[in-house]
């Protein structure tokens, strides 16, 4: 029999239907509760609340179990490419040969900006935080398809998420290297992927920059952790700005605005950074452990904790490995490295860690990998952002497929002052 759930309000009852997912994780399906009871459900932050359905990334964060269209990560990040696992994402299936090769030949084909594009480049402050620019310019790109302002978006849908995902890789090695004044290099057809954008970020016009197949694979596989990872703030972002039917360009860059902030995406800057302030102290990790657990210190473990996981992220564990293996296989070694180890190592053993379930997050080890392959730390998030694409274009699509997709439209229980009158000017204090 079908599972209900009860709600007495005020001595009347009131009976929900619980819906079930395939991995048995249920919610209660309150749509009707305002209508029949007069009352909404009232969770800050969300923690408590099913904004959707979905059929693209289960994670269970009891257990640290994340998988893309039902693999497993840990299957995906040892046998998958970002390129494929995009498709996967997007189109809800492991791409065939002729598949895949159609998308690779569409990202490589898309990876122009039109030319009047470049000047805006050169408009902004060259200290701009490429964040910024990354999400401008993906909103402004929009101006130059007009397909994508027509409400139809069957037709072009596939053509649009390969320019999207390619150009976004565009735009980021561009905002990089007119922030340094550097002239703009364009990819090669011959390239895959995240070679051409470790190509557009530090070759010379006259010199390509040598491509070390461990530094290429170590991004791609930081491309490929980070590219969905269900409702979280700024795929919620997306969907919200997608119910109001806006293009896809235009909702993706949203996402990019709300994956900048440092308790989201721009934890991976911040992590380096914390560690780089660390280091620079002479504290091995010890002295800052403490100050995170006091509330008044304004100090977070960052890259540690997360909403979902109450358990190690998957996405951390592959990582650390990468992490290990990219700085042996490129002769590096790193004191930040230590240090985060040290961290870590002291965090799991603290009660203050323990009882509140905090566990490292993808975060907390790939800035030390970026840093490893020389990206400047500013465009960490940046890079957060390319290989969250295919999600947001996947979370895009399951809003516009949706046939009962209504407009997002929260509600809020108002707290400011009851009825008031105009006071005229002369009037006031
Ligand atoms: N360091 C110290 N204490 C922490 C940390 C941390 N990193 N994270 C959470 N806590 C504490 C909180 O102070 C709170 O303590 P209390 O119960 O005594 O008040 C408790 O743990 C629960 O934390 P909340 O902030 O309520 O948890 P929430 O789910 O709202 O936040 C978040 C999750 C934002 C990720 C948080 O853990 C955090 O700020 N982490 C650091 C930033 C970070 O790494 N963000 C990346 C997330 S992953 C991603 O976006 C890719």
């Amino acid at each position: 029999m079908d599972k209900t759930a009860e709600i007495i309000i005020d001595g009347k009852s009131y009976r929900y239907p619980v819906v079930v997912g395939t991995e048995q994780e249920s919610g209660i399906d309150i749509s009707q509760l305002r209508a029949q009871s007069g009352h909404i459900t009232l969770d800050d932050g969300y923690g408590n609340t099913g904004a959707c359905r979905s059929n693209i990334t289960f994670i269970d964060g009891e257990k640290g179990v994340l998988r893309y269209r039902g693999i497993p990560i840990e299957e995906v990040a040892e046998k998958s490419t970002f390129v494929e696992t995009a498709y996967l994402i997007i189109w809800g299936k492991l791409p065939n040969q002729a598949e895949l090769r159609r998308f690779s030949d569409l990202l490589t084909e898309n990876s122009m900006l039109h030319e009047d594009m470049k000047q805006q480049f050169e408009a902004f402050p060259a200290n701009a935080h490429p964040m910024a620019i990354l999400s401008s310019m993906i909103n402004a790109s929009s101006c130059f398809y007009p397909e994508l302002l027509t409400s139809e978006m069957k037709p072009t849908f596939d053509l649009q998420s390969a320019r999207l995902i390619s150009q976004v890789r565009t735009i980021a090695a561009f905002a990089y290297r007119t922030s340094r004044g550097l002239p703009i290099i364009y990819a090669k057809p011959d390239y895959k992927y995240t070679a051409n954008f470790l190509h557009m970020m530090f070759s010379h016009p006259l010199k390509d920059y040598e491509l070390d197949p461990a530094a290429v694979k170590a991004l791609d596989l930081i491309f490929l952790l980070h590219a969905d990872h269900e409702q979280n703030c700024s795929t919620s972002t997306v969907r919200m700005v997608a119910s109001s039917r806006a293009n896809m360009f235009a909702s993706c860059a949203a996402g990019v605005c709300a994956l900048w902030g440092p308790l989201h995406g721009g934890a991976n800057q911040a992590v380096l950074e914390m560690l780089d302030t660390i280091h620079k102290s002479g504290d091995d990790g010890s002295k800052f452990i403490e100050a995170a657990k006091d509330k008044n210190s304004g100090k977070r473990l960052m890259g540690f904790g997360h909403r979902v996981y109450k358990n190690y992220d998957p996405r951390a564990k592959i990582i650390k490995k990468a992490c290990d293996d990219v700085l042996e296989k490129l002769k590096i070694s790193d004191p930040l490295l230590d240090i985060a180890k040290k961290l870590e190592e002291t965090a799991l053993k603290e009660s203050y860690f323990i009882e509140r379930k905090l566990y490292p997050n993808v975060d907390f080890y790939s800035g030390i990998i970026m840093r490893a392959l020389n990206i400047p730390v500013e465009m960490f998030t940046v890079l957060f952002a390319i290989g969250r694409m295919p999600g947001w274009i996947a979370n895009f699509k399951e809003v516009m497929e949706d046939p009962s997709a209504r407009i997002n439209r929260p509600r809020q229980i108002y707290t400011g002052p009851a009825l008031k009158h105009y006071v005229p000017m002369k009037d006031r204090k």
